[in-house]
């Protein structure tokens, strides 16, 4: 079967995508493409040729499936049919609607003619995954619509609605019947005798001095986009439309294209894309697994996390009930996500319209009787046994049968808080990331006992509220938490051994972390992690060993931003940390009473102590089973704790790295008071000594 349909319609040939679901042009569609056009040269009484997409629109691009298989590269490739398009003598119009992306708006791009439906997408994302556009789009577009619109559509990879597009995109905006309109339009340049518009013939268009544009543009993007290889060699391809003959444009682009997608940090991006998709993968549990219908939640605890959540389902447009234990609490919670949402209208992201619609979401009470029929709850109170106790047992007392009874808790025992009620089936984990109506990840940690169709139906809910939902197993941390530890505990000694805060902090936002360490938990706040270094004491000291200068830091009361001073000191109203003396004082002086001599630490060390020991934990998180795969704990780093996209995440940059070389820095990194915390994971161990990798 072809996947392009071709049917002639008096003096017109149609030819049709039709490859879901959103005909990516793969090999199939491809050579329907050419054989199509071919059809079409052959036949003396067409005139005029219009490309078409069925369904779910005119073309999303590369087809993924075809990804790193001899089909992505087989004859005819894209770029063949592009210049075939082209080439053609009789014109060839694309009829866009819905998206045209990618390849796809390539392949517009090298037609004579473009029409497209209201509301359809166009664009080239393709820096998204790391790459420039690699069939002519860099040279295509800017002689479309002019250099500087070009550049910044492509080098943010956004794409523009086709009612809004800059002149020269499109020729005519089809409103009703796309396919009618597409053939009336075709009939037109037929009846008018209209000319092969051919880009590749133009020039491309900018105001003001080149030297200075690109010069510029080079210096923004430097600025914006560091360490993300695309943006830079974009600005050289665009230049290079501008200054080159068509033909030599077209092959520095493809340059460009092939190097970027040979780079690690590409394929690193492309790993994320993947990763993510992925996670919503779950063995035992298969897409026709029965879920059930979430159309109330409510929401036990209106403090941080509880106010987050909230907003993130407001968002979606469902009702939540917001319970605390006092209306004060209430009251502030609610006042909270006010100012949030007025934040986000203050820059122009939310209407003050949609902004009350959300509010008008939002009710609260002090009733569990007010709760009863929510078929999800989720508890956001504090972090203590003895509280989640009581509260999972009023849950369980109150809650209509079916309710899904959800857990925010960062790091306690799934299992135990299951057990508090009598349907640990229904109990588990949801827990999101501060804060929660921004951050993207959210972990579904699975119980022992908890149900395929609990699970599946909030991996579905998870999209709609527009989360990445990976799952893990029950530990103490889960997947992030428990890996998180790890580097700090490293964050801490290194500080201990003679490096400052700052200066780690500095070496891994260098290396590209949206955030060093201690800037991280001075945001989150010290005595999270102090009251868990309590508790991980008390469970069990022979491993949980810290640093005392990290207690000292609390024991002052200094808890980060939140008291004005933390690891480093704040000025009101600003969270920019800036180095306190008085810290570096204590540190020393630490350093002194555990009889360390302080040294020079190097950046180098300092990233990779600190990411090594992210990926250690993480191959023991993968032997045990809590995580599902090492891609998931990769996709929980990259959109949950400011991990570099370009780096892929902590497994995939050891696999980069090699792990063998992973390996012989940690024995080299084992000495004094750290030995236990080098000790390879078995997992680690075995694949560095079979030459292997995670993903
Ligand atoms: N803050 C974070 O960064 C973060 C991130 C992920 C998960 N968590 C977890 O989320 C949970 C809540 O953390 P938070 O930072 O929002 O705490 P918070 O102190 O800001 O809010 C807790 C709220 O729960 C209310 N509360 C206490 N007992 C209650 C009860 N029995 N019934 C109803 N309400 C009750 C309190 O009045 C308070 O308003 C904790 O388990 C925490 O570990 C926190």
């Amino acid at each position: 079967m072809s996947a392009a349909d071709y049917a002639v319609d008096g003096e017109i040939a149609l030819i049709t995508f039709d490859n879901p679901p959103v005909n990516g042009l793969g090999h199939a569609l491809r050579r329907g493409i050419f054989a199509g056009i071919e059809s079409a040269t052959a036949d003396p009484s067409v005139k005029a040729i219009v490309l078409i997409g069925s369904g779910a629109g005119f073309s999303g691009g590369a087809d993924i499936r075809e990804f790193n298989t001899p089909a992505a590269t087989a004859s005819p490739h894209l770029r063949e049919v592009i210049a075939t398009v082209e080439r053609s003598s009789k014109p060839i119009i694309a009829a866009i609607h819905k998206v045209a992306m990618g390849g796809g708006l390539e392949l517009a791009l090298g037609c004579h003619y473009r029409v497209a439906a209201p509301a359809a997408q166009l664009g080239l994302p393709e820096v998204k995954l790391g790459i420039v556009p690699g069939a002519g789009g860099t040279q295509r577009l800017p002689r479309a619509i002019g250099v500087a619109k070009a550049l910044d559509m492509i080098v943010s990879g956004n794409p523009v609605m086709s009612d809004q597009a800059p002149p020269g995109l499109i020729d005519e905006l089809i409103q009703g019947d796309l396919p009618q309109g597409a053939l009336a339009f075709a009939r037109k340049i037929v009846a008018e005798k209209g000319p092969l518009r051919r880009l590749r013939d133009r020039r491309a268009r900018l105001d003001g001095d080149p030297a200075t544009f690109f010069a510029e543009a080079a210096k923004r993007v430097a600025k914006e986009s560091r360490g993300f290889p695309a943006p830079p060699r974009i600005v050289d391809c665009v230049e290079a439309a501008l200054n080159l003959p068509f033909d030599e444009g077209l092959k520095f682009e493809r340059e460009r294209y092939e190097n970027l997608v040979a780079s690690t940090e590409s394929k690193a991006m492309r790993h994320a894309f993947f990763a993510e998709r992925a996670a919503a993968k779950i063995p035992d549990v298969p897409d026709s697994t029965a879920t059930r219908a979430i159309r109330r939640v409510a929401i036990l605890g209106a403090g941080t996390m509880g106010g987050g959540i909230a907003m993130a389902f407001a968002n979606a447009g469902l009702p939540v009930k917001l319970l605390d234990v006092s209306e004060d609490a209430l009251d502030r919670g609610l006042a909270t996500i006010r100012k949030n949402y007025g934040a986000t209208v203050a820059k122009g992201r939310l209407s003050q319209q949609e902004m009350e619609a959300r509010m008008g979401l939002l009710s609260t009470t002090l009733s569990h009787e007010a709760i009863k029929d929510a078929d999800l709850v989720i508890e956001a109170v504090f972090e203590d046994m003895g509280v989640k106790e009581q509260a999972f047992r009023k849950l369980d007392e109150v809650m209509k049968a079916g309710a899904i009874l959800a857990s925010n808790t960062s790091t306690l025992d799934l299992n135990r808080i299951a057990s508090f009620t009598r349907r640990p089936e229904d109990v588990i984990g949801l827990h999101f990331f501060s804060p929660a109506n921004v951050m993207r990840l959210l972990e579904i940690v699975r119980g022992a006992q908890t149900s395929r169709e609990v699970l599946a139906t909030v991996m579905k809910l998870s999209k709609r509220i527009k989360k990445v939902g990976v799952v893990a197993g029950v530990c103490d941390g889960f997947i992030g938490n428990r890996m998180l530890e790890e580097y700090m505990r490293q964050a801490y000694f290194l500080v201990e051994e003679g490096a400052l805060p700052q200066a780690v902090d500095k070496a891994l936002q260098d290396w590209g972390l949206a955030m060093g360490p201690f800037a991280m938990m001075d945001m989150a706040g010290q005595d999270i992690g102090w009251h868990i270094r309590k508790r991980r004491r008390v469970e069990d000291s022979e491993r949980q060993f810290y640093p005392a200068w990290i207690d000292r830091v609390c024991e002052l009361g200094r808890y980060g931003q939140k008291t004005g001073q933390g690891v480093y000191r704040y000025e009101p109203g600003s969270r920019a940390p800036i180095p306190d003396p008085e810290i570096e004082k204590l540190i020393v002086a630490h350093s002194n009473e555990v009889g360390i001599e302080r040294r020079h630490v190097s950046e180098q060390e300092i990233v990779e102590r600190c990411i090594y020991a992210l990926a250690n934990e993480g191959a023991k998180v993968l032997e045990e089973g809590i995580a599902l795969r090492a891609s998931d704990i990769d996709t929980v780093y990259l959109t949950g704790y400011g991990f570099p996209l370009y780096r892929g995440g902590p497994m995939f940059y050891a696999d980069t790295v090699g792990l063998a070389t992973v390996v012989a820095a940690m024995e080299r990194y084992a000495t004094g008071r750290y030995l236990q915390y080098w000790k390879p994971a078995l997992l680690l161990a075995r694949l560095a000594t079979e030459g292997k990798t995670f993903n």
